[in-house]
């Protein structure tokens, strides 16, 4: 199966994905029969491109696109990226374009532009699943695609993939989660006794804070990953803005960390639980002891524990997170939809 994809956006997401796809080439091919090359891709600062014959993602990297020259038998694109998620000779778009947390636009648009020209769409982005699934669901069935999103939330690890093919029948009651791994790593920080200012700092010089961090430590971006999972897995309409954010930000963390007991660790944490009528969701600062499940995750370590009505509860932890773990479940999702190709309609 040759799957021809056209990427929005092309950094740190886009690039890693280019150097694994390369890296796995042979076995993609050998062990899932799947090949996949790049028809195109966009990116705000330095334009954008097409091919018609495809290029290999090996030939991509060693480009040095974007910041280089185009990718040897590409063309110069100077259409939009709308545009571009409509390329006839794509069959899948990759939405990996910034996050958005207010509303998920342009996101949204270029995911429902690529599904209604007829292309199935992997996005890395939680922005549209936290604010349009159902929607952009009810348009990939209609045109009979897939849209994937493993990547949205703990990086590549497989939460929306393992849901779908290991638990059928299941329903999903709730799940709590340490998600935001810039506030962990600061809490840890604080706890190893920097101040609130130096640990953000130490986030900054490794590249996993912004500038201005509060979208993290306010506790927003945890509330879009809750979104996101309770959209996908419990079939909530949940938005951001809906998500109560209790005791957060920077006074509450230097409070919560100068009044926690002995050996206990803060942590940033996300509950969503299914109520009688409604989808309750919570992000807040919470104590555990050290040895417990949250209050054992240290650094960039994250973790999900989901409650169900047939395993009872099940967690996921995941190690280290970054462009090469979001890689990886691009990839995944690439090769779920090879397959959902080969064996028929979706
Ligand atoms: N990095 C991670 O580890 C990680 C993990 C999980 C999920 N994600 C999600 O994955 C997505 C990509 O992340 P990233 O780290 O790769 O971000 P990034 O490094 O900031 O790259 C974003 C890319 O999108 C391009 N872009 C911005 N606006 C665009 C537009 N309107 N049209 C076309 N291209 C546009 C940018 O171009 P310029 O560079 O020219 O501005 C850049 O190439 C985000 O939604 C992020 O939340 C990332």
């Amino acid at each position: 199966m040759l799957l021809r994809v056209v990427s929005l956006g092309f950094g740190n997401v886009g690039k890693a994905l280019a150097q694994m796809l390369a890296e796995k080439e042979t076995e993609l091919k050998s062990a899932h029969g799947v090949e996949i090359v790049f028809v195109g891709a966009i990116t705000r600062r330095h334009g954008a491109w097409t091919s018609s014959e495809g290029i290999r993602a090996e030939a991509v990297q060693r480009s040095g696109w974007p910041g280089g020259d185009l990718p040897h038998g590409a063309t110069r694109f100077d259409g939009s990226t709308e545009e571009l998620a409509r390329l006839p000779h794509a069959d899948v778009v990759l939405e990996l374009t910034p996050l958005k947390p207010a509303d998920g636009e342009p996101a949204l648009t270029y995911i429902r532009a690529a599904l209604s020209a007829g292309k199935h769409v992997v996005t890395a982005n939680k922005g549209p699943i936290a604010h349009g699934l159902s929607a952009l669901r009810k348009l990939a069935a209609e045109r009979g695609r897939l849209l994937r999103f493993e990547s949205t939330v703990m990086d590549g690890t497989p939460i929306f993939g393992m849901a779908q093919a290991c638990l059928p029948a299941t329903r999903i009651e709730g799940f709590s989660g340490v998600l935001n791994s810039t506030s962990n790593f600061v809490l840890g920080k604080m706890e190893a006794g920097a101040s609130l200012d130096q640990a953000v700092a130490a986030a900054q010089a490794i590249g996993i804070a912004e500038e201005n961090p509060a979208y993290d430590l306010d506790g927003w971006d945890a509330s879009v990953k809750a979104c996101a999972l309770a959209n996908a897995l419990m079939g909530a309409e949940l938005r951001p803005a809906e998500v109560q954010r209790e005791g957060l930000g920077r006074e509450a963390m230097v409070a919560a960390i100068a009044s926690r007991a002995q050996g206990a660790r803060i942590k940033q944490i996300v509950e969503v639980r299914r109520a009688s009528d409604r989808i309750d969701a919570r992000v807040r600062l919470e104590s555990f002891a050290a040895g417990s499940l949250f209050g054992a995750l240290s650094g960039m370590e994250a973790a999900l524990k989901l409650r169900t009505d047939t395993l009872g509860e099940l967690t996921l932890v995941e190690g280290e997170g970054g462009p090469a773990q979001t890689a990886l479940g691009v990839m995944a999702d690439l090769v779920a939809i090879a397959r959902g190709r080969t064996v028929g309609p979706q």
